[in-house]
Protein backbone atom coordinates (compact mmCIF):
# COMPACT_ATOMS: atom_id res chain seq x y z
CA UNK A 1 0.00 0.00 0.00
CA UNK A 2 1.02 3.65 -0.83
CA UNK A 3 2.86 5.47 2.66
CA UNK A 4 0.88 7.97 4.81
CA UNK A 5 3.71 10.03 5.85
CA UNK A 6 2.86 12.84 8.56
CA UNK A 7 4.61 15.92 8.76
CA UNK A 8 4.71 18.54 11.79
CA UNK A 9 6.20 22.01 11.28
CA UNK A 10 6.79 24.30 14.93
CA UNK A 11 8.71 27.10 15.97
CA UNK A 12 11.80 24.64 16.62
CA UNK A 13 11.76 21.56 14.51
CA UNK A 14 10.03 19.84 11.75
CA UNK A 15 9.65 16.24 12.33
CA UNK A 16 8.58 13.53 9.46
CA UNK A 17 7.47 10.30 9.71
CA UNK A 18 5.51 7.07 8.45
CA UNK A 19 2.23 6.07 10.13
CA UNK A 20 0.64 3.41 9.81
CA UNK A 21 -3.24 3.01 9.90
CA UNK A 22 -3.49 2.28 13.85
CA UNK A 23 -1.76 5.31 14.18
CA UNK A 24 2.33 3.91 15.03
CA UNK A 25 5.24 5.28 13.57
CA UNK A 26 7.18 3.45 11.59
CA UNK A 27 10.21 5.71 10.39
CA UNK A 28 10.69 9.40 11.03
CA UNK A 29 13.54 12.34 10.54
CA UNK A 30 13.52 15.36 11.91
CA UNK A 31 15.50 18.41 11.37
CA UNK A 32 15.62 22.16 12.66
CA UNK A 33 12.90 24.57 11.21
CA UNK A 34 14.83 26.89 8.62
CA UNK A 35 13.49 30.54 7.12
CA UNK A 36 9.69 30.14 6.15
CA UNK A 37 11.04 30.23 2.50
CA UNK A 38 13.07 27.36 3.01
CA UNK A 39 10.16 25.13 4.42
CA UNK A 40 8.57 23.52 1.32
CA UNK A 41 11.88 22.18 0.59
CA UNK A 42 12.54 20.70 3.91
CA UNK A 43 9.28 19.10 4.38
CA UNK A 44 9.69 17.45 0.85
CA UNK A 45 13.68 16.17 1.45
CA UNK A 46 12.26 15.01 5.16
CA UNK A 47 9.46 13.16 2.98
CA UNK A 48 11.72 12.03 0.64
CA UNK A 49 14.25 10.71 3.15
CA UNK A 50 11.66 8.74 5.41
CA UNK A 51 9.59 7.31 2.27
CA UNK A 52 12.79 5.72 0.87
CA UNK A 53 11.66 5.03 -2.30
CA UNK A 54 8.40 3.72 -1.40
CA UNK A 55 4.84 5.27 -3.08
CA UNK A 56 3.62 8.18 -1.01
CA UNK A 57 -0.28 8.24 -0.86
CA UNK A 58 -0.75 11.18 1.06
CA UNK A 59 1.21 14.00 3.00
CA UNK A 60 -0.43 15.44 6.24
CA UNK A 61 1.21 18.46 7.61
CA UNK A 62 0.76 20.13 10.80
CA UNK A 63 2.13 23.29 10.83
CA UNK A 64 2.03 25.58 13.94
CA UNK A 65 0.06 28.94 12.22
CA UNK A 66 -3.19 29.69 11.04
CA UNK A 67 -4.11 27.65 8.08
CA UNK A 68 -6.78 28.58 5.75
CA UNK A 69 -9.82 26.24 5.14
CA UNK A 70 -9.30 24.82 2.19
CA UNK A 71 -6.59 23.58 3.83
CA UNK A 72 -3.32 24.77 2.03
CA UNK A 73 -2.04 28.13 2.93
CA UNK A 74 -0.68 29.56 6.16
CA UNK A 75 -2.59 32.57 6.49
CA UNK A 76 0.10 34.03 9.60
CA UNK A 77 2.14 32.23 12.01
CA UNK A 78 2.53 33.67 15.51
CA UNK A 79 5.93 31.99 16.10
CA UNK A 80 7.66 31.77 12.58
CA UNK A 81 7.87 34.52 10.16
CA UNK A 82 4.80 33.41 7.67
CA UNK A 83 2.66 34.87 6.23
CA UNK A 84 0.37 34.37 3.17
CA UNK A 85 2.52 31.19 2.49
CA UNK A 86 0.91 28.80 -0.62
CA UNK A 87 2.65 25.73 1.59
CA UNK A 88 0.19 23.11 -0.08
CA UNK A 89 0.83 24.30 -3.33
CA UNK A 90 4.28 24.38 -2.87
CA UNK A 91 4.85 21.00 -1.19
CA UNK A 92 2.32 19.33 -4.18
CA UNK A 93 5.22 21.14 -6.79
CA UNK A 94 7.86 19.13 -5.85
CA UNK A 95 6.47 15.71 -4.56
CA UNK A 96 3.40 15.33 -7.08
CA UNK A 97 1.65 13.94 -4.22
CA UNK A 98 -1.47 14.76 -2.62
CA UNK A 99 -1.12 17.50 0.45
CA UNK A 100 -3.60 18.32 3.54
CA UNK A 101 -2.48 21.16 5.56
CA UNK A 102 -3.89 21.38 9.26
CA UNK A 103 -2.75 23.80 12.11
CA UNK A 104 -0.25 21.32 14.66
CA UNK A 105 -2.52 21.62 17.61
CA UNK A 106 -5.70 20.58 15.24
CA UNK A 107 -3.54 17.47 13.94
CA UNK A 108 -2.05 16.72 17.30
CA UNK A 109 -5.74 16.73 18.66
CA UNK A 110 -7.19 14.88 15.47
CA UNK A 111 -4.03 12.32 16.51
CA UNK A 112 -5.39 11.92 19.92
CA UNK A 113 -9.16 11.55 19.16
CA UNK A 114 -8.47 9.03 16.62
CA UNK A 115 -5.29 7.16 18.70
CA UNK A 116 -4.42 8.37 22.17
CA UNK A 117 -6.09 9.83 24.93
CA UNK A 118 -9.28 11.46 23.16
CA UNK A 119 -10.26 7.83 22.13
CA UNK A 120 -14.23 7.56 22.43
CA UNK A 121 -14.92 11.04 24.38
CA UNK A 122 -17.32 12.98 21.93
CA UNK A 123 -16.31 16.70 23.72
CA UNK A 124 -12.43 16.85 23.74
CA UNK A 125 -10.51 20.08 23.95
CA UNK A 126 -6.83 19.38 23.43
CA UNK A 127 -4.12 21.93 24.22
CA UNK A 128 -0.57 21.68 23.24
CA UNK A 129 2.46 23.14 25.40
CA UNK A 130 5.30 23.65 23.69
CA UNK A 131 6.96 26.80 21.78
CA UNK A 132 3.40 27.64 21.41
CA UNK A 133 0.30 27.01 23.40
CA UNK A 134 -2.14 25.75 20.47
CA UNK A 135 -5.46 24.04 20.61
CA UNK A 136 -7.57 21.39 19.20
CA UNK A 137 -11.07 20.86 19.42
CA UNK A 138 -12.99 17.53 18.28
CA UNK A 139 -16.72 17.41 18.67
CA UNK A 140 -18.76 14.73 17.77
CA UNK A 141 -16.04 12.95 15.83
CA UNK A 142 -15.61 16.63 13.99
CA UNK A 143 -12.47 18.81 13.96
CA UNK A 144 -13.85 22.12 14.90
CA UNK A 145 -12.21 24.75 12.46
CA UNK A 146 -14.59 27.57 12.84
CA UNK A 147 -15.55 30.39 9.93
CA UNK A 148 -12.42 30.36 8.14
CA UNK A 149 -10.01 27.52 9.55
CA UNK A 150 -8.89 29.20 12.76
CA UNK A 151 -11.05 27.67 15.58
CA UNK A 152 -9.36 27.07 18.49
CA UNK A 153 -6.03 29.36 19.05
CA UNK A 154 -6.11 29.06 22.13
CA UNK A 155 -3.02 30.39 23.06
CA UNK A 156 -4.18 33.25 22.29
CA UNK A 157 -6.88 34.27 25.04
CA UNK A 158 -6.09 36.98 26.41
CA UNK A 159 -4.74 35.93 29.83
CA UNK A 160 -3.30 39.02 31.28
CA UNK A 161 -4.80 43.26 30.68
CA UNK A 162 -1.91 45.16 29.37
CA UNK A 163 0.19 41.85 29.89
CA UNK A 164 3.58 40.93 27.87
CA UNK A 165 3.70 41.06 23.77
CA UNK A 166 2.90 38.29 22.32
CA UNK A 167 3.74 36.57 18.40
CA UNK A 168 0.55 37.21 17.27
CA UNK A 169 0.53 41.12 17.86
CA UNK A 170 -1.64 41.30 20.76
CA UNK A 171 -0.84 41.36 24.81
CA UNK A 172 -1.32 39.62 27.37
CA UNK A 173 -2.06 36.26 25.57
CA UNK A 174 -2.15 32.75 27.14
CA UNK A 175 1.10 31.48 25.27
CA UNK A 176 3.32 34.11 27.07
CA UNK A 177 2.60 32.85 30.13
CA UNK A 178 1.59 29.11 29.89
CA UNK A 179 4.34 28.12 26.95
CA UNK A 180 7.65 26.43 26.77
CA UNK A 181 8.99 29.20 26.04
CA UNK A 182 7.49 31.31 28.61
CA UNK A 183 8.41 28.29 31.09
CA UNK A 184 11.90 29.22 30.57
CA UNK A 185 11.67 32.74 30.56
CA UNK A 186 9.92 32.25 34.17
CA UNK A 187 12.80 29.58 34.93
CA UNK A 188 15.64 33.94 34.68
CA UNK A 189 17.07 33.85 37.96
CA UNK A 190 15.29 31.31 39.58
CA UNK A 191 16.58 27.75 38.07
CA UNK A 192 20.15 27.44 36.78
CA UNK A 193 21.33 25.19 33.78
CA UNK A 194 24.20 22.54 34.50
CA UNK A 195 26.87 24.65 33.03
CA UNK A 196 25.41 27.74 35.48
CA UNK A 197 24.01 29.43 32.14
CA UNK A 198 19.70 29.73 31.46
CA UNK A 199 18.06 26.49 31.63
CA UNK A 200 16.69 24.90 29.03
CA UNK A 201 12.77 23.51 28.75
CA UNK A 202 13.93 19.64 28.81
CA UNK A 203 16.61 20.53 31.53
CA UNK A 204 13.32 22.27 33.86
CA UNK A 205 11.60 18.95 33.49
CA UNK A 206 15.08 16.48 34.57
CA UNK A 207 14.68 18.86 37.49
CA UNK A 208 11.28 18.33 38.53
CA UNK A 209 11.41 15.04 38.01
CA UNK A 210 14.58 14.76 40.43
CA UNK A 211 12.67 16.63 42.94
CA UNK A 212 14.34 20.25 42.92
CA UNK A 213 12.24 22.38 45.29
CA UNK A 214 12.38 25.61 42.75
CA UNK A 215 12.08 23.29 39.79
CA UNK A 216 9.11 22.30 41.43
CA UNK A 217 7.56 25.07 42.39
CA UNK A 218 8.18 27.22 39.44
CA UNK A 219 6.04 24.45 37.47
CA UNK A 220 3.25 24.30 39.86
CA UNK A 221 3.22 28.18 39.38
CA UNK A 222 3.14 27.71 35.67
CA UNK A 223 0.50 24.82 35.45
CA UNK A 224 -2.09 26.42 37.66
CA UNK A 225 -1.97 29.65 35.60
CA UNK A 226 -2.37 26.94 32.20
CA UNK A 227 -5.37 25.61 34.65
CA UNK A 228 -6.45 29.37 34.56
CA UNK A 229 -6.34 29.65 31.15
CA UNK A 230 -8.17 26.59 30.60
CA UNK A 231 -11.08 27.73 32.67
CA UNK A 232 -11.85 30.63 30.42
CA UNK A 233 -12.17 27.64 27.50
CA UNK A 234 -13.92 25.55 29.85
CA UNK A 235 -16.52 28.12 30.50
CA UNK A 236 -17.36 28.31 26.54
CA UNK A 237 -17.05 24.90 25.49
CA UNK A 238 -17.72 22.69 28.32
CA UNK A 239 -15.79 19.47 27.03
CA UNK A 240 -15.61 16.04 28.91
CA UNK A 241 -11.80 16.21 28.38
CA UNK A 242 -8.76 18.37 27.79
CA UNK A 243 -5.79 16.38 26.55
CA UNK A 244 -2.21 18.28 27.28
CA UNK A 245 0.17 17.31 24.76
CA UNK A 246 3.20 19.20 23.91
CA UNK A 247 7.10 19.16 25.35
CA UNK A 248 6.33 20.45 28.77
CA UNK A 249 3.67 17.75 28.86
CA UNK A 250 6.26 14.81 29.35
CA UNK A 251 6.90 16.37 32.76
CA UNK A 252 3.37 14.15 33.77
CA UNK A 253 1.64 15.06 36.91
CA UNK A 254 3.94 17.39 37.96
CA UNK A 255 2.59 19.71 35.52
CA UNK A 256 -0.88 18.04 35.33
CA UNK A 257 -2.03 18.38 39.15
CA UNK A 258 -1.20 22.22 39.36
CA UNK A 259 -3.53 22.40 35.85
CA UNK A 260 -6.49 20.38 37.56
CA UNK A 261 -5.74 23.29 41.09
CA UNK A 262 -5.63 26.14 38.87
CA UNK A 263 -8.73 25.05 36.45
CA UNK A 264 -10.71 24.08 39.89
CA UNK A 265 -9.69 27.63 41.18
CA UNK A 266 -11.34 29.30 38.75
CA UNK A 267 -13.70 27.17 36.69
CA UNK A 268 -17.57 29.07 36.54
CA UNK A 269 -19.54 27.29 38.74
CA UNK A 270 -17.15 26.10 41.06
CA UNK A 271 -18.30 22.35 42.60
CA UNK A 272 -21.83 22.82 42.00
CA UNK A 273 -21.11 21.66 38.11
CA UNK A 274 -19.08 19.03 36.18
CA UNK A 275 -16.11 19.48 34.97
CA UNK A 276 -13.69 17.93 32.34
CA UNK A 277 -11.22 15.35 33.20
CA UNK A 278 -7.40 16.78 32.89
CA UNK A 279 -5.41 13.87 30.91
CA UNK A 280 -2.00 13.82 29.46
CA UNK A 281 -1.02 13.41 25.68
CA UNK A 282 -0.97 9.73 25.06
CA UNK A 283 0.96 10.09 21.58
CA UNK A 284 3.03 12.75 23.66
CA UNK A 285 5.48 15.11 21.30
CA UNK A 286 4.31 12.77 18.28
CA UNK A 287 0.60 13.50 18.07
CA UNK A 288 0.42 16.08 15.36
CA UNK A 289 2.26 14.21 12.91
CA UNK A 290 0.37 11.32 13.71
CA UNK A 291 -2.85 13.32 13.04
CA UNK A 292 -1.52 15.24 10.55
CA UNK A 293 -1.19 11.48 8.22
CA UNK A 294 -4.76 10.35 9.13
CA UNK A 295 -6.07 13.17 7.77
CA UNK A 296 -4.20 13.16 5.02
CA UNK A 297 -5.46 9.65 3.69
CA UNK A 298 -9.40 10.67 5.11
CA UNK A 299 -9.73 14.45 4.55
CA UNK A 300 -12.11 14.98 7.42
CA UNK A 301 -14.24 18.02 6.59
CA UNK A 302 -15.73 19.37 9.36
CA UNK A 303 -17.54 22.00 10.63
CA UNK A 304 -16.49 25.26 8.33
CA UNK A 305 -14.24 23.04 6.38
CA UNK A 306 -14.36 22.78 2.77
CA UNK A 307 -17.87 20.53 2.07
C1 LIG B 1 -0.16 29.29 17.13
C2 LIG B 1 -0.99 28.08 16.82
C3 LIG B 1 -0.20 26.83 17.08
C4 LIG B 1 0.44 26.86 18.46
C5 LIG B 1 1.30 25.65 18.74
C6 LIG B 1 0.44 29.19 18.51
O1 LIG B 1 1.21 30.29 18.73
O2 LIG B 1 -0.99 30.44 17.06
O3 LIG B 1 -1.45 28.14 15.49
O4 LIG B 1 -1.06 25.73 16.98
O5 LIG B 1 1.20 28.01 18.62
O6 LIG B 1 2.31 25.50 17.81
NA1 LIG C 1 -5.69 24.92 16.63
ZN1 LIG D 1 -1.15 35.94 20.97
Amino acid sequence: AALRIGVDVGGTKIAAGIVDAAGSIRRAARRSTPDAAEIPAAIAALVEEVAGGETVGGVGIGAAGFISSDRLTVLTAPNIDWNDAKLGQDVIQLLQVPVVVENDANAAAWGEYRFGAGRGTHHMLAVTVGTGVGGGLVVGGQLVRGAHGIAAEVGHVRFERNGLLCGCGQHGCLEQYASGTALVRRARGRLAGPDGGPVSGPEITRLVVAGDPAACDLLAEFGRDLGEGIATLVAVLDPEVVVIGGGVAEAGDALLDPVREGLASAITGGTNRPGPRVVAAELGNEAGLVGAADLAVSPEPGPGGPH
